[in-house]
């Protein structure tokens, strides 16, 4: 039987009902942008986060350049962020003037440590992007410990948790994306920035208003960079299941320890103090192409997500050209990532793993 990489569709199917009435009510009232649905869910996404302040925003890409711009970063500083990570979270940082400088990562979570930031700070450092990736929990207080400020990079990992809090509420400001296939996906483009600082949260709203209050007075070049109505709508049906979908990820994962997939290659780890929502679940092998091979050839989706890592992208050049990042580069040639879902079953978990070839080395 085939296993799909992800499914969104079935843990969707029983809200249906609930989403057609929230779409409908959207329409009905005639209120399309920055209305009493985006309002709702920043307030409701405020308070799951735990952070004082929600911002809807169009999606993640800019939520990041917005959060860089309101945290003060700009022409002639560097923003640290990792390699190993969607291209965007890179991406989105000259648009604010600034240089980023690529930092390696833990293989074992996949995620930036304090040592591996430490390693690529420079006088010039304003920001630290650190991106929770596949759903784990960078280590963000020990980040901030080095003395600068962290944007959390929480695109994939909204439903996680952390002894420190949720992602959201880690850093001094974080962003999310809800591109559909995320772990809380909106029918559209979406994301949203969420920070304790008022003072952030005033100009990130400023930010994504054209740099306006009002629309009659500019205090700065802007952005067009809005969560819709419908889509916050939409959104607001699915947060109170997130926490439900989680425990789904985190029980897919048992599921496949539980079928022996450890003892064909590398499971993910979670960060210390880590409760992961498992975005992804990405798993490491010396073997990954002819794996991804065998699991193609029974039906079984999987992807290596980044094999070029960002630094090593044409685009980034400019910019990455004499990073040294083994950990990065190792990860890049050995992960990835198999079937995952809210929904993903034992008896999934068990043909993915019996599809697995055995090698003598992982
Ligand atoms: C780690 C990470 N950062 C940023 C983004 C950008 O989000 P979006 O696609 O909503 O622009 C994504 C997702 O696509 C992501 O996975």
């Amino acid at each position: 039987m085939a296993v799909p990489l992800f499914d969104t569709a079935t843990p969707l199917a029983p809200l249906r009902a609930e989403i057609d009435v929230a779409m409908a009510r959207v329409l009905d009232s005639g209120r399309f942008i920055l209305g009493p649905e985006v309002a709702a869910f920043e307030q409701e996404f405020a308070a799951y986060c735990g952070a004082a302040h929600a911002v809807g925003v169009a999606n993640g890409t800019e939520a990041l350049t917005i959060a860089l711009r309101a945290m003060g970063v700009g022409p002639g500083d560097d923003v640290v962020v990792p390699s190993f990570t969607f291209y965007a979270s890179a991406e989105a940082i000259p648009p604010t003037g600034a240089r980023p400088v690529f930092c390696d990562v833990d293989p074992d979570s996949a995620c930036a440590t304090a040592e591996t930031v430490r390693a690529a700070l420079t006088p010039a450092t304003k920001a630290v992007i650190a991106v929770h990736l596949f759903g784990n929990v960078a280590p963000v207080a020990e980040i901030e410990a080095l003395g600068v400020p962290v944007l959390e990079d929480a695109a994939q990992a909204a439903g996680s948790r952390s002894d420190g809090g949720r992602p959201g509420a880690l850093g001094t400001a974080a962003t999310f994306s809800f591109f559909p296939a995320k772990n809380l996906g909106a029918f559209g483009d979406g994301g949203a920035i969420t920070t304790a600082d008022e003072t952030l949260a005033d100009r990130v709203r400023t930010l994504r208003l054209h740099g306006s209050r009002d629309k009659i007075s500019y205090e700065q070049v802007g952005y067009n960079s809005r969560l819709d109505e419908l889509q916050a709508a939409i959104l607001r049906v699915q947060l109170p299941h997130l926490d439900g979908w989680a425990d789904g990820r985190r029980a897919a994962g048992d599921h496949y320890a539980e079928a022996g997939l450890g003892e064909l290659v590398t499971l993910p780890a979670p960060a210390a103090g880590a409760q992961p929502a498992w975005h992804l679940y990405v798993v490491r092998s010396a073997h990954a192409d002819e794996l991804a091979e065998a699991l193609a050839g029974a039906t079984i989706g999987c992807r290596a997500y980044y094999r070029t890592p960002v630094h090593r992208q044409p685009a980034m050049a400019p910019f990455g050209a004499h990073a040294r990042l083994p950990a990065t580069d190792e990860l890049a040639r050995t992960h990835l990532a198999l079937p995952m879902s809210p929904v993903l079953t034992a008896g999934q978990a068990a043909e993915v793993v019996a599809a697995a070839p055995t090698y003598s080395d992982r």
